[in-house]
């Protein structure tokens, strides 16, 4: 049983039958499972660039192309189109000649990716490369039992491989709660444009082998979950949280294997702290999840300066100077990857939450900001934004709040700390060196702010 009760009833026939429509269970990652629970269907607008990738990912784990362009058979389990060749009104008619009946065919927990051109300058190629934003989010919200859709833009200088671990995170369970999504896959940053592990990827169940990864905010709830996903991928973790939180992270850090920190992360020193630790106890960086973070909610205009200060101060600026001291010092390897947690507040704002929201949403802006600087170096920076996830705080809210949050999204519940975790855990990759500057929603394409 999962707090969610009403998910829960609704697998009963009995139920079902009184015309409670069942709120699908979703797949997740179960670590040795295949990446797709069957086989998948992979089709082209034009030449197809990518889609030979795609195939040879597929065949790399085992999942069998279904009917060889027959578009007629069973069921799938996913669907990819490589549409990045598509520049005229009648390739976007291919497109949907394709998909109609490939979605017609996704299974349940399904996965429908298609991958689009950026738009370029030329008016007719830019509204069919925007158009597949639109095709892309309504067909998440078409798509039932779990499914999701999600698209991918693709510059047009980046290598295939430089797909390779989003597109592996798209198809598999670890992407559950990422729904309607929209990213923008480039160039690998780095001097080298080949960064570390891309001709040779990583183990898929150990993606993070090798890699030391701070996570504040490590105690409890998402930054548990994550510190936890990133260990289970194979990083040694190195958890962080403030002092009154020592005996949580002590345990998180004995069933991780890595190391605990105790500190403020708003101290002044905190930066200068953080970076003693890691160069003492583990001599690099590579990943930097920014997730401790606070709400003192009051309306703006009962708003006073302690809340706003307070919350400003954990969910930015600490992040702000955290990220300074990493950019200017060494320690950060030169396949850093830098992940913030923002929020679907910081998107479309929420009442009552001035002071969260304006942290958050400047939290992109930072993001956003940072990616170009530290691009050069070979790190990227991006940021997850939760939507509704299952945590303590969630569950004290009053049930009409809680049932409103939990179903107003294409996959009708709230998301658990473990999807936001491994949405965190992908862009930790060395592999994802072509996502940078993104926001990517965790949020089951929330209705709110969408
Ligand atoms: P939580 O309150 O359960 O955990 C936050 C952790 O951060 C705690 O362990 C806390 O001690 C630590 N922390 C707070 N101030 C700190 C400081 N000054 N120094 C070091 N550590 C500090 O929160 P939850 O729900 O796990 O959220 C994690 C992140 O996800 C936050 O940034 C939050 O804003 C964000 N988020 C959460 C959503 C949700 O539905 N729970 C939705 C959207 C975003």
């Amino acid at each position: 049983m999962s707090n969610d009760t009403l998910r829960d009833l609704s697998q009963n026939p009995l139920v079902q039958r009184l015309g409670v429509p069942r709120i699908p269970v979703l797949r997740r990652h179960v670590p040795g499972a295949p990446l797709l629970d069957g086989p998948a269907l992979v089709g082209t607008v034009g030449e197809g660039t990518y889609a030979d990738a795609v195939r040879a990912l597929l065949e790399n784990e085992s999942v069998a192309e279904a009917g060889g362009g027959d578009v007629t058979g069973g069921k799938v389990a996913g669907v990819v189109l490589d549409a990045t060749a598509a520049r005229t009104l009648d390739d976007l008619a291919a497109a949907q000649e394709f998909l109609t009946p490939a979605v017609r065919r996704l299974a349940a927990n399904g996965r429908l990716l298609v991958l689009a051109p950026e738009p370029g300058e030329d008016p007719e190629a830019a509204a069919v490369a925007q158009a597949f934003d639109g095709i892309v989010r309504s067909a998440a919200k078409e798509v039932r039992a779990g499914a999701t859709a999600n698209l991918l833009v693709v510059h047009p200088d980046a290598p295939p491989a430089a797909l390779d671990s989003s597109v592996r995170f798209l198809l598999s369970g670890r992407s559950a709660y990422v729904d309607g999504q929209v990213v923008h896959v480039g160039v690998p940053v780095g001097p080298e444009q080949d960064p570390i592990g891309m001709d040779a990827p990583a183990e898929p169940v150990a993606p993070l082998a090798g890699r030391v990864a701070v996570v504040t905010g490590a105690a409890r709830g998402i930054g548990a979950a994550i510190a936890d996903t990133l260990a289970r991928d194979g990083a040694v973790v190195v958890a962080v949280d403030v002092p009154a939180a020592g005996e949580a992270l002590a345990a998180v850090a004995n069933r991780t294997g890595g190391t605990a920190l105790q500190l403020d992360i708003t101290a002044a020193d905190a930066a200068e702290r953080l970076l003693a630790h890691l160069r003492e106890r583990h001599g690099r960086v590579d990943v930097v999840v920014h997730n401790a973070g606070i709400t003192r909610d009051k309306l703006l205009a009962n708003m006073d300066a302690d809340r706003w200060n307070a919350v400003l101060a954990v969910n930015l600026r600490a992040q702000l100077g955290i990220n300074r001291a990493l950019l200017e010092g060494d320690l950060l390897s030169d396949s850093g990857r830098i992940v913030c947690v923002a929020s679907t507040s910081g998107i479309a704002g929420n009442r009552g939450q001035t002071n969260y929201a304006a942290s958050k949403a400047g939290v992109i802006g930072m993001v956003r900001a940072l990616a170009p600087r530290a691009a050069a170096r070979g790190v990227t920076v991006n940021a997850v934004a939760p939507g509704f996830i299952e945590t303590e705080m969630t569950a004290r809210m009053p049930l009409g709040t809680r049932e409103g949050g939990r179903r107003i999204n294409s996959l009708r519940q709230g998301g658990l700390p473990v999807d936001v975790a491994e949405t965190v855990g992908w862009l930790g990759q060395a592999e994802s060196g072509g996502v940078t500057g993104q926001v990517v929603r965790v949020c089951g394409q929330s209705m709110i702010g969408a």
